[in-house]
């Protein structure tokens, strides 16, 4: 292994009022959610793939927490892991051409993503993403925020008639986030079809999507064993999709845009005048149903979970929310109107981010904080790892989310990346964070929130930080 060490970020200063109270209350009594112990050695490869199964967070060890890059051997490559913001900047920015998505990550996900916009690559990507770019815009985002209101509305109306004793809160933020989903994407309630939806993306995950050995050492158009699997279980993904948007394809389009089905199937390349094909329609379904409901869900749960370590911050983001009109029709004014809430959520994207890792394979030679970068490497940014950096966090272990308040120096565009940063950007990143906030002020409001049984829930990461299990909340009206 060899190691670089650049120049220390110095720490911020804690956050200004109006929330300096809170503030020095978790400067006293600090909350320290659980987190998987770093490795303590150097695994050899084989520990390392089967870590990479069971829980990515732990194949790094201590250094990795504090050098800023770190390269070793993996299967006849170099693997990087890039720290430092300059190399991020050259990975992720400056040189993003001559990075593409690695193998192993096409393999898994081409069978139920196709080639939408996240495994789209050059010109085609180009071609997408412009496409897409209306449908983000905040006008659109104005529609989705009354949708996600609205299920959040719902959402308190269910709880509150099933019982709010034993809550299983990840399962409901799951059904939350895929209604959001449904509603914005196609104006249809996932009533019918979410069962099926979550049930084809669980198959998935759990059993095709870690990456195996052969996954690894066979080069992309090798056919691996799984890769017959994968096709098959991804079938019935696309079969469900396929029946909602034949669905949905019954109602013609409207001007104004009732949902985003209506912003892609009139959308347009600005360059060229083309619009998306059935096959590329669809794909691009899947791509924002899978990329987004699963890590907003997660984002959602993580932020509820760390309210209940958190009683004072939960009262404060309570009492702000209280004083915000939440309803639908005010939903996209709302979000401004809730920085406590915000804070929250930027804090659980950062102890917890859903896409732990940023992966890119070199396409072609290059030089990063002045290593030598030969073709065909792989370079790992890890939020995971970038979030708890030593020198880029004061107390990066502990849960402070007022180090997002306005007033707080914001940190490093490169230290802290949830969304990724450059031209792949997340395009749902404003999207993610109207949902998770709305949402998450909605049940606070209505709800005090505390955990039953063990507080400790430590995060797993193999596709998505998912919690090791799911704890049970009790929500008590307020
Ligand atoms: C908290 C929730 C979310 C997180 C943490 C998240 C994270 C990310 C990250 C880190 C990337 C960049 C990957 C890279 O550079 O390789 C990404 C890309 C992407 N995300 Fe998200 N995402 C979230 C929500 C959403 C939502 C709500 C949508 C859509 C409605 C979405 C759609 C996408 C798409 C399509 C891409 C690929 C963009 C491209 O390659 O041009 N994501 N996301």
């Amino acid at each position: 292994m060899t190691a670089a060490m650049a120049a220390t970020i110095p720490p911020p200063p804690a956050p200004a009022a109006p929330w300096a109270g809170l503030a020095a209350t978790l400067a006293r009594e600090p909350v320290v959610p659980a987190a998987p112990r770093p490795a303590t050695e150097v695994l050899p490869l084989w520990r390392t793939i089967l870590q990479l199964r069971r829980n990515a967070i732990s194949t790094w060890g201590e250094p990795a927490y504090e050098l800023e890059i770190v390269s070793r051997p993996f299967l006849g490559r170099t693997n990087f892991l890039v720290n430092h913001p300059d190399g991020i900047r050259r990975v992720l920015v400056d040189n993003h051409a001559n990075y593409g998505r690695t193998p192993v990550a096409i393999r898994i996900l081409r069978p139920v993503l196709g080639d939408g916009l996240f495994l789209a690559d050059g010109a085609a990507w180009k071609h997408q993403r412009r496409i897409m770019a209306p449908a983000f815009a905040p006008r659109s985002l104005d529609v989705a925020a009354r949708h996600i209101a609205q299920v959040a509305e719902e959402t308190m109306a269910d709880l509150m008639a099933r019982g709010t004793n034993a809550v299983d809160l990840l399962r409901v933020m799951q059904r939350l986030a895929l209604e959001v989903a449904g509603r914005s994407f196609f104006s249809q309630a996932m009533r019918e079809h979410g069962p099926a939806v979550r049930t084809a993306f669980e198959h998935y995950g759990q059993r095709l999507a870690r990456p195996s050995f052969l996954d690894f050492l066979l080069p992309a158009e090798a056919p691996s064993p799984l890769d017959a699997a994968r096709r098959w279980l991804a079938r019935d993904f696309r079969r469900v999709l396929d029946r909602i948007i034949a669905e949905r394809r019954r109602t013609p389009p409207q001007d104004p845009p009732r949902d985003l089905f209506d912003v892609l199937v009139s959308a347009r390349d600005p360059e060229t005048g083309q619009g998306f094909t059935p096959v590329q329609l669809r794909d691009q379904i899947a791509t924002l149903t899978i990329a987004g409901h699963e890590t907003t869900a997660l984002t959602l749960f993580w932020s509820c979970y760390l309210l209940t370590l958190a009683p004072e911050v939960q009262e404060e983001v309570a009492a702000e929310a209280a004083a915000v009109e939440l309803a639908p029709e005010a939903a996209a004014r709302a979000f401004e109107r809730l920085p406590l809430t915000q804070a929250v959520v930027q804090e659980a994207l950062r102890l917890y981010p859903p896409a732990f890792t940023i992966v890119r394979l070199a396409r072609g030679p290059d030089e990063i904080l002045g290593q030598a970068v030969p073709e065909g490497s792989v370079i790992v940014m890890a939020p995971w790892i970038l979030h708890r950096h030593k020198k880029r966090w004061v107390h990066p272990e502990r849960f402070d989310p007022t180090r997002f308040l306005p007033g707080a120096p914001p940190p490093d565009r490169y230290a802290y990346l949830p969304f990724g940063i450059g031209p792949r950007v997340c395009i749902g990143a404003q999207f993610a964070l109207i949902e998770a906030t709305v949402v998450l002020a909605r049940l606070v409001r209505a709800f005090r929130l505390e955990l039953v049984g063990p507080r400790r829930v430590t995060p797993v990461a193999v596709v998505t930080t998912v919690p090791d299990r799911a704890p049970v909340f009790r929500l008590t009206a307020r």
